[in-house]
Formats: C-alpha cells, structure tokens, sequence
C-alpha cells in the first residue's frame, strides 16, 4: 500500500516531463535523471542554488539553518535545492525555480 506515496512527478510549469518512484538512495536531481528530466547543477552542496526548484504539490523539511543556495523568500514560494533536499512522501516538482 505505499505505491502512491513513494512517487515523484517531474513538471515544467503545468506540462508533466517525467514520473519515478523515490529512491531514498539518490537525490531529486538523481532520480530526474533516471526520470529523463534534466535539472541543472552546479556545486551539489546547496551554496550555488542552480538546482533550485520548486514544490508544487508535497512537504518538505528544511533544516533550521538555511542553506546559501536559499532564503525565506524562496521557501515561502516552494523553492528548494533538489542537489540536496528531498521531499516527504508523494509529490509534485516544477523545474522552474520560484524567482
Ligand atoms: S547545485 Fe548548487 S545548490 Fe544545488
């Protein structure tokens, strides 16, 4: 009974791009590959914020102490850092970044 809540959906604003079930081994840019969808990256460390994305659909748990790649403007429109953050449960990715 967990098929559902263990999916990530891959978006371009409202165009689907890709669907793949979350791997707790890999990260979002990680299983976008294997989804066929390209998210670009820079440093994978959360400073640079290329890989900034955005949640349309889901929860995510940021750390107390946001990373350079981030700020509260950017958390308060769903973005995060898809390098090195992963969404709890089933949920819905734009790879627009909230700017
Ligand atoms: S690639 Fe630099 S913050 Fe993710």
């Amino acid at each position: 009974m967990k098929q559902k809540k263990d999916i990530i959906r891959f978006f371009r604003g409202n165009l689907p791009l890709g669907i793949i079930k979350k791997d707790p081994n890999l990260t979002v840019v990680e299983m976008a590959i294997n989804a066929g969808v390209d998210i670009p990256t820079n440093c994978t460390s959360g400073t640079c914020g290329t890989c900034l994305v955005r949640l349309k659909k889901g929860q995510i748990q940021y750390p107390d102490e946001l990373p350079p790649g981030l700020d509260d403007y950017l958390v308060k429109e769903g973005g995060f850092l898809s390098c090195c953050m992963i969404p709890e449960g089933a949920c819905e990715i734009d790879v627009i970044p909230p700017l």
